[in-house]
């Protein structure tokens, strides 16, 4: 009986577990009712008595030691245990950073609902052009300085002019080469421009170009839809002013100034001391350009009008430095994690 006591002994010293459900093994085999430790117990009264005292003394010190390693091998399976689902709580947490949304896509999308909600549906169109979707349909004179290499991107010159385009007025004329009206879109997009890379100028920017062709549309609902816009764009208490101006595609043509939003129309440096701030083009679209696409302008008319959203974002958000829109630095871009649109 010794020898077994002795080898249980040993086997004890070198056991381990995975995990808390194999030190429930260990203990139901070592411990419980019918386990090794209390059956050894209950020969003990088979051992002759003068064996007795020697053998009992020999159990107790066994019995203990089990106790002692199943407690040890359960506390140490415990801050290891994984569970079913498989968590392991014992990872660092490491922070998740999610992407941004670019600034300009917020600003573009806020301006995009904005007409939304007067009906106005989206029309894209391609990036690559050619003359007479970016030029002649919109009553470009053949000697304008826009059909010049100095201001214009041309891919080709013969035998057709294939360029990318300056503006998204050359999606008004897709669309409305192809339906009659009433036509009442809005043009978002990518345009290029021959200019030197500064704070002020990149050689592309983003626009949203309007244009609303019906029965009966008059300069008024042109005035009322951007005051409009403008209001819901910078808040309500901003003003609008048009100034005479000149596009090839409109007559009349204007340029709109809001208040200026930094300083509310006080006069800043932001504004140059004028209270206002430029922020589009706009105009009735010349009868030529109607003519063009196949619409026949003693029966209908219409506005259009044409912003830069790099403006508007800038006036929305005061950044400086165009350049900073096309960097990607991702520190610029974490400023905008919590403006949303709407
Ligand atoms: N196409 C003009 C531009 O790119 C903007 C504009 C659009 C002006 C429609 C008037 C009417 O500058």
């Amino acid at each position: 009986m010794l020898e077994k006591i002795n080898d249980i002994i040993e086997e004890i010293r070198g056991l381990d577990a995975a995990g808390q459900a194999q030190v429930e093994e260990l203990r139901i085999k070592y411990l419980s009712k019918k386990g090794l430790i209390p059956s050894l117990m209950g020969e003990l009264r088979n051992v002759a008595a003068d064996k007795k005292r020697e053998m009992g003394q020999k159990l107790n010190e066994l019995k203990t030691l089990a106790t002692e390693k199943i407690n040890e091998l359960r506390d140490k399976t415990a801050s290891t245990e994984t569970t079913d689902v498989d968590i392991d709580l014992t990872r660092t947490a490491t922070p998740l950073h999610f992407g941004t949304r670019h600034p300009l896509s917020l600003v573009k999308d806020e301006i995009l609902n904005i007409f939304a909600g007067m009906g106005f549906t989206i029309a894209e169109g391609p990036e690559i052009e050619d003359d007479w979707h970016v030029f002649s349909s919109l009553n470009f004179p053949p000697d304008h300085p826009a059909r010049d290499m100095q201001d214009t991107f041309f891919i080709s010159r013969e035998p057709s002019d294939v360029l990318i385009r300056t503006h998204t007025s050359s999606v008004q004329t897709r669309v409305m080469e192809k339906t009659q009206p009433p036509i009442r879109i809005v043009c978002p997009g990518r345009v290029y421009r021959n200019e030197a890379i500064s704070a002020r100028a990149h050689c592309f920017f983003h626009q949203v170009e309007g244009l609303y062709i019906d029965r009966n549309v008059s300069f008024a609902d042109l005035k009322q839809v951007l005051l409009y816009f403008a209001q819901q764009m910078f808040g309500p208490e901003t003003k609008i002013r048009l100034r005479p101006s000149y596009f090839p595609f409109t007559e009349p043509s204007a340029e709109m100034d809001i208040s200026c939003n930094i300083c509310g129309g006080e006069g800043c440096a932001f504004c140059k001391g004028t209270g206002w701030v430029e922020i589009l083009g706009c105009g009735m679209v010349d009868p030529n350009v109607l003519k063009a696409c196949g619409i026949d302008p003693e029966v209908y008319t219409g506005y259009a009008f044409g912003m830069g959203v790099e403006r508007i974002t800038n006036l929305k958000y005061r950044v400086k430095d165009l350049r900073l829109f096309s960097e990607n630095d991702i520190r610029f871009l974490h400023e905008f994690d919590n403006a949303r649109s709407r």
